[in-house]
C-alpha cells in the first residue's frame, strides 16, 4: 500500500503563494518514491493554480478542504463535489476537527457528506480524534467508535478502498506542536483497524489511516514507522516546500 502524504493548506495562500509553493516541492522532493503518494489541499481559491503546477506529476494529486453535501442549490458560500472536481480535486476532507469543533459539524452531517461525496466520485479522507478532556476522561475508543460508525454508516460495504483513508487527529495534537506519543498513535491505529473490520468485514486492510497532529520533518519518519500508519495529513508544516518535501521523504 502507497503511504499517502496529505497536505492541509486550512486558509492559507494566495494563488501565487500556492503555486510557486508547489513547483518548488515538486523541484525539491526530485523522483517520488514508488511507494508515495501527495495530496495537496489547497483552499478554493488556488484549487486552479496548484492544478497547473501540479499537470503530469506522478503521485500527486489535488484535494479540497470541504464541500456541501448537495449537487447544487441556495447554499451561499459553500461548494458542491462536482465543482471540486471540475478543477481536478480527487479527493476532499470530511469531518476535520475545525470543521466539527469550529464550525460545528456534528457526526451527522460529517456522515452526510462522506457519503454524498463518495457517491459523486470524490475519494474521502474522513478525520476523527478525541479532544484533550476525552483523552483525560478515558474516553478516547469510544470517541473513535462512534465518530467512524457514525462517519461511515452509509458508506457501500464494497467501499472501493483506494477512494477512502481515515485520518486520526487527536485535537489537542493539531498546531500545537504537542504531537502524539508513539504508543498513543500505535493504540489508536490498531483500534481504528479493528473497527474498520467489523465495518468492511473483507476490506479493512486496504483502507489507509493516517496520522494528522503537528507532524514535522524531524518526527515524520518514526511515526509513519509504526504498524497501521498508512500516511499522514499535514497542516503547518505542509506550507514550506522545504519541510513538506523532507515530509514526503521521511524515512525513505
Ligand atoms: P498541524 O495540522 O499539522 O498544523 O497540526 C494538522 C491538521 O489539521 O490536519
Amino acid at each position: 500500500m502507497k503511504k499517502l502524504m496529505a497536505a492541509n493548506w486550512k486558509m492559507h495562500m494566495t494563488r501565487a503563494e500556492a503555486s510557486q509553493t508547489v513547483k518548488e516541492l515538486v523541484k525539491q522532493v526530485g523522483e517520488l518514491p514508488d511507494d508515495r503518494e501527495v495530496l495537496i489541499c489547497p483552499p478554493f481559491t488556488s484549487l486552479a493554480s496548484v492544478a497547473s503546477a501540479l499537470e503530469g506529476k506522478r503521485g500527486y494529486s489535488l484535494g479540497g478542504q470541504n464541500f456541501y453535501p448537495e449537487e447544487k442549490g441556495a447554499f451561499t458560500g459553500e461548494i458542491a463535489p462536482e465543482m471540486l472536481k471540475e478543477t481536478g480535486c480527487t479527493f476532499a476532507l470530511a469531518g476535520h476537527s475545525e470543521r466539527r469543533h469550529v464550525m460545528g459539524e456534528e457526526d451527522e452531517f460529517v456522515s452526510r457528506k462522506v457519503s454524498f461525496g463518495l457517491d459523486h466520485g470524490l475519494g474521502i479522507i474522513l478525520c476523527i480524534g478525541e479532544t484533550l478532556d476525552e483523552r483525560k476522561r478515558d474516553q478516547v475508543e469510544d470517541v473513535l467508535s462512534r465518530q467512524l460508525e457514525i462517519g461511515l454508516k452509509d458508506v457501500s460495504r464494497q467501499i472501493d478502498t483506494d477512494s477512502l483513508a481515515v485520518a486520526y487527529e487527536p485535537v489537542w495534537a493539531i498546531g500545537t506542536g504537542e504531537v502524539a506519543g508513539e504508543n498513543e498513535i500505535a493504540d489508536a491505529h490498531a483500534f481504528i483497524r479493528d473497527q474498520l473490520a467489523s465495518l468492511f468485514p473483507d476490506r479493512a486492510n486496504a483502507i489507509r489511516i493516517l496520522y494528522g497532529g503537528s507532524v514535522k520533518p524531524g518526527n515524520c519518519a518514526s511515526i509513519i514507522g509504526l504498524d497501521n500508519v498508512d500516511g499522514v495529513l499535514v497542516g503547518g508544516a505542509s506550507l514550506k516546500a522545504e519541510s513538506f518535501s523532507k515530509i514526503i521523504l521521511a524515512g525513505v
